[in-house]
């Protein structure tokens, strides 16, 4: 049967749980890329489906703002979207310039640099738990301690109070998914962000006044001593700082570590590229991004009355930018559907562009560079043993599930 545009839905979080509908995204580039697209509220958003609107629509950021409506499609009630005006990823020009021009420096990559071996320790732990482990779910078991212990290390948080803030970020990025947060899922409210926020507080509380031992401290002080208005973050700012921080660092990284396994699994010709050379490890590592990027996209809602590709959009009006779409864009990447570790040129949306590219970009980078190269010598192979399950999201790309049996080297 086939499809008439009209029938297209691709908000429906169901359509997301067998695979990534790449196909329909294709359709409506070619036909209607600029997309109106229903929502069961009663309301209704634009999806921008072609790459060179995403990049326009992100580096327009007065005329498409992140903080109007926040980066979600669903519509948040107003003292909540009170709250997450406070957040890098929320905030519009020029608030927003200001306070990333504060904490960029302990994000740039000399700084991040600086733990590549820090990071290398705690891939090294994580795969040698694997091989004796033998058969996994490579998810959870392996995958999510990777950003949890960089994180943890990074911020300083206490080694037993990891796996709560582990499951409060995936409570709230599996909001969709009955089976991660079965009451934000029934009534629409967010225990996680709740818990984790009022984390951070205490966190920012605890370490405020505390002298660190070698004089700088770690990023938790860094960020606590960051100026906003020419004093330091207050708890509360802090405390939305750690929450946005956690939440775009842990899922994401998990989910860029299991898809890019996935990948591998299932294009065993590129894996053994990867072992001859392991020069084409970064390259790889964008080629996962592109191909399976872990966010489908981020919501900006117009400012003001426009047009894009004729399309009026009125001040108000949602937009999407699709990033899944973007990154299979014929018009930009040639053979978009093929895999390719060797892809170069790369442009790939994965982690957005513009005013709010993404800050932890240099830390995913290295890690997924790390654990790939690290997981090239210590496993001398790994297979699936049952199916991978999707995550029902259509924000999330991402497995909630990835069996593998893994034979050491
Ligand atoms: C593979 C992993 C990751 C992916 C795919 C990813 C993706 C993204 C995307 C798409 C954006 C928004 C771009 C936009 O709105 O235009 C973003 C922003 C952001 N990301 Fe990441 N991210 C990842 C890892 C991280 C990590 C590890 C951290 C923390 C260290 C982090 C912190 C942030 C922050 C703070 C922002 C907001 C930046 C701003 O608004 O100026 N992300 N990320």
């Amino acid at each position: 049967m086939t499809l008439t545009l009209d029938q297209i839905d691709i908000y429906d979080p169901n359509g997301y749980v067998a695979a990534t509908p790449y196909d329909r995204f294709a359709l409506l580039r070619r036909e209607r890329p600029v997309f109106r697209q229903e929502m069961p509220d009663g309301t209704f958003y634009w999806a921008f489906l072609k790459h060179a609107d995403v990049v326009d629509a992100s580096r327009r950021p007065e005329l498409f703002s992140a903080e109007i409506g926040g980066v979600v499609l669903e519509d948040q009630a107003p003292e909540q979207l009170e709250q997450t005006k406070n957040m890098l990823l929320m905030m519009d020009p020029p608030r927003h310039a200001e306070l990333r021009k504060r904490v960029y420096p302990h994000f740039r990559p000399r700084q991040i640099a600086l733990i590549e071996d820090r990071v290398r320790a705690i891939c090294l732990e994580i795969l040698d738990a694997g091989s004796e482990m033998g058969d996994v779910e490579f998810t959870h078991d392996l995958a999510a301690r990777i950003p949890s212990q960089v994180f943890g290390e990074l911020l300083g948080i206490p080694v037993d109070d990891r796996a709560d803030i582990n499951r409060w970020a995936e409570m709230m990025t599996g909001g969709q998914d009955p089976d991660i947060n079965p009451d934000g899922y029934a009534d629409g409210t967010n225990e996680g962000s709740i818990e984790m926020a009022m984390y951070g507080a205490r966190f920012a509380r605890e370490r405020r006044g505390r002298v660190p031992s070698d004089g700088v401290g770690d990023l938790g002080d860094l960020l606590l001593a960051t100026e906003i208005d020419g004093r330091p973050m207050d708890d509360l700012e802090f405390a939305y700082f750690f929450v946005q921080l956690v939440t775009a660092g842990n899922d994401t990284t998990r989910t860029m570590m299991s898809s890019g396994l996935h990948v591998l699994i299932q294009h065993p010709d590129q894996l053994e590229m990867l072992r001859a050379d392991h020069t084409l490890i970064p390259s790889a590592v964008e080629e996962i991004l592109r191909f399976a990027p872990p966010l489908h996209y981020f919501r900006r809602t117009a400012s003001a009355d426009t047009k894009v590709r004729g399309q009026e959009i009125a001040a108000g009006d949602k937009v999407a930018l699709m990033y899944s779409s973007a990154n299979r864009d014929e018009e930009v990447f040639i053979d978009p559907d093929r895999f390719d570790v060797s892809r170069s040129p790369n442009p790939h949306l994965a982690f957005g562009i513009g005013e709010h590219f993404c800050l932890g970009v240099h830390l995913a980078r290295l890690e997924a560079r790390v654990f790939f190269e690290e997981m090239l010598d210590k496993w001398a192979s790994v297979e699936l043993i049952g199916e991978p399950e999707r995550q029902r999201s259509n924000l999330n790309n991402a497995l909630k599930s990835l069996p593998v049996r893994i034979r050491p080297a």
